[in-house]
């Protein structure tokens, strides 16, 4: 009976923490990987996140106010105004970002590296009408750390591209609780979220889709 217990909760973790649910252009995707109690707790430490960086809606370099809302953690947050796209180490507010929430970063010790921590939690938020346009994550310096994303809340539509801008994609949904890593040739990979399916999802008091991606920044 131990043995067989044994046995199973090493398949189990092989299966959570080895082998993706499904990979479309080398993007794996890990459904379901945060269970709902975690997916709360979680949630419980963003609260806190926000309440020490509120979110706010960045200008794109263009001058349009982007639809998802958003605020970071850890040494770094990324931002957006008319002078472009980089990673700043205050939030607008003029104080320092949060540090990213322990459970968040255990996460990615267990899936991504236990001797290099991510420098940036960026928490995006997306209401009703909020979607993200293709893009590329290129304002780190690194890019052989893969980019770790958690899904909390409504469903997604996730776009999957190429590196280059334009050519077929592929969609795929993400739920509350699923995990991507998007390394290697999909490190570079154009992606984007069409829509949000409101009401799929109880986890937000107010409803909406919350994204995390951990990205190391500094080479
Ligand atoms: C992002 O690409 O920064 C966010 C992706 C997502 O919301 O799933
Ligand atoms: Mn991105």
């Amino acid at each position: 009976m131990y043995l067989l217990t044994l046995f199973h909760s090493y398949f189990n973790n092989m299966y959570k923490f080895n082998t993706p649910t499904l990979t479309v252009r080398n993007f794996k995707i890990f459904k379901g990987m945060i269970e709902p109690a975690q997916q709360s707790e979680i949630v419980n430490n963003l609260r806190e996140v926000v309440r020490q960086a509120p979110m706010f809606s960045p200008i794109t370099p263009s001058g349009y106010k982007m639809t998802v809302k958003m605020t970071s953690a850890g040494k770094y947050g990324w931002y957006s105004d008319v002078s472009g796209y980089r990673y700043v180490d205050c939030h607008p507010g003029g104080k320092p970002w949060p540090n990213i929430p322990p459970l968040i970063l255990g996460l990615w010790r267990k899936l991504i590296s236990d001797t290099r921590d991510p420098d940036c939690c960026l928490v995006n938020y997306y209401q009703d009408g909020a979607k993200m346009g293709l893009h590329q994550d290129k304002d780190e310096a690194d890019f052989k750390w893969p980019v770790l994303s958690i899904s909390l809340g409504d469903d997604a539509l996730f776009r999957i591209g190429n590196i280059e801008r334009t050519g077929k994609t592929e969609s795929v949904w993400l739920n509350s609780g699923d995990v991507v890593i998007m390394g290697e040739s999909a490190r570079l990979a154009h992606h984007g979220i069409d829509r949000i399916k409101t009401g799929t999802s109880r986890l937000l008091d107010k409803g909406g889709r919350i994204n995390l991606t951990l990205r190391v920044v500094d080479a």
